[in-house]
């Protein structure tokens, strides 16, 4: 029987800087075979932890495992992973077979069998006919994917891919990446993909891991982890939320009212209120609607376990698909973003905000 077991395992590690600690006891498994993101801020650590598990900086304390096996001190030559970085170039010089093919020869293949890898490299990454150009004749696309059937060609156990696609354009990023997703079901390889791009985080990842300060705020799957923030960081960081102060009130049924700081009362549910009650015993709650989980309509339909908020449209961002609208309610404004049927609603409507106890999520009152 097939186990799943991990490509690779964070315990406890740290990296400092001098005084400056980059990563604080982090905890992490890529398991066999999937796809894990590292999703956050500028300088929260992703490409420090990365350069951990590759072996091009040292850990500080703790263990790192790579197939079971503790790698702190092995050199990155001898790690077997494949590497594609933001800035790291071809080689200028050497023709795209012999970019592909240096980690083979270096790895000492066989001359006869380097060929046969290196034509299925480039076939994988479906720029099957280049391998006598140089890179500069190249589009940056393409020399994209040069640069990761250069790090899959040596068969590595673990693909460590730090914002590849960032120096492409949106289009060509959007191609890239759904050819980088199929490349590694295809493979079946371990990969550990760094990025500060929430979309491209949500689409590609089995595992989706927020940082925030040198330490994990969530990991999980991209949907549970987008749906069931567990701190506003990561509420307001993956997608547009609001996030308003209240009390949750009243008995323990199916809907519970949640008063705003603001005045309005909203329904959340009691799986939701269940987050904080058990572990806090406490009243005080924050709410987090997210921008999109409000449906604006011009007309009030009552709806169970479904509260309809009267508001005024402040602002409209046309966004093509869609439409982001501030809503101002009782003084505050509340970010909304709608599909666009045949018109968005105009700037100055009189509309209702209706907000589905489900998508109130409920988080402790004290500040993350
Ligand atoms: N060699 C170094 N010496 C000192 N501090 C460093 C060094 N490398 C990184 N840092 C610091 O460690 C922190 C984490 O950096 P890191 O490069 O891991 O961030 P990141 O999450 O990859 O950010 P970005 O999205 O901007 O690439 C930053 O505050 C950075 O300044
Ligand atoms: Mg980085």
């Amino acid at each position: 029987m097939a186990e799943t077991r991990n490509a690779v395992e964070l315990r406890n590690v740290v990296k400092r800087f001098g005084e400056f600690t980059a990563v604080q006891r982090m905890n992490l498994t890529v398991p066999d075979n999937s796809f894990v993101t590292f999703l956050g801020p500028s300088g929260c650590g992703k490409t420090t932890t990365l350069r951990m598990i590759a072996g091009l900086t040292d850990i500080t304390d703790g263990d790192l495992l790579i197939r079971d096996k503790r790698v702190n001190a092995l050199p990155i030559h001898k790690r077997n992973l494949g590497l594609v970085f933001q800035s790291y170039a071809l080689f200028p010089h050497k023709t795209i077979f012999d970019n592909i093919a240096f980690g083979l020869k270096y790895r000492k293949i066989p001359r006869s069998m380097i060929g046969e890898k290196v034509k299925r490299a480039l076939d994988l990454v479906q720029l099957p006919n280049v391998g006598d150009r140089y890179p500069n004749q190249l589009s940056g696309g393409q020399q994209q994917r040069i640069a990761l059937a250069r790090a899959i060609v040596i068969e590595p156990d673990v693909l460590l891919l730090d914002e590849p696609l960032s120096a492409l354009d949106a289009n060509l990023r959007e191609e890239m990446r759904v050819e980088l997703k199929r490349i590694q079901r295809e493979l079946g390889i371990a990969t550990v993909f760094v990025t500060h791009d929430q979309s491209e985080a949500l689409a590609m990842s089995d595992k989706l891991v927020v940082m925030n300060n040198g330490m994990i705020e969530q990991e999980g799957a991209p949907e549970d982890v987008y749906n069931n923030p567990v701190s506003a960081f990561v509420a307001d960081f993956l997608g547009h939320s609001n996030i308003i102060a209240g009390e949750l009130d009243g008995p323990d049924q199916e809907y519970m009212p949640v008063h705003l700081s603001s005045g309005e009362t909203l329904l959340t549910t009691r799986q939701q209120a269940g987050r904080v009650a058990r572990v806090e015993g406490s009243k005080s709650v924050r709410a987090v609607i997210r921008a999109e989980k409000i449906d604006l309509s011009t007309e009030n339909i009552p709806q169970d376990g479904m509260v309809a908020l009267p508001g005024r449209i402040k602002t409209v961002d046309y966004l093509g698909q869609t439409a982001r609208y501030f809503v101002t309610v009782n003084g505050r404004d509340w970010q909304v973003i709608n599909p666009i049927n045949a018109h968005p609603h105009a700037e100055g409507a009189d509309v209702f905000m209706n907000i589905a106890a489900r998508n109130c999520v409920i988080l402790p009152g004290h500040a993350d």
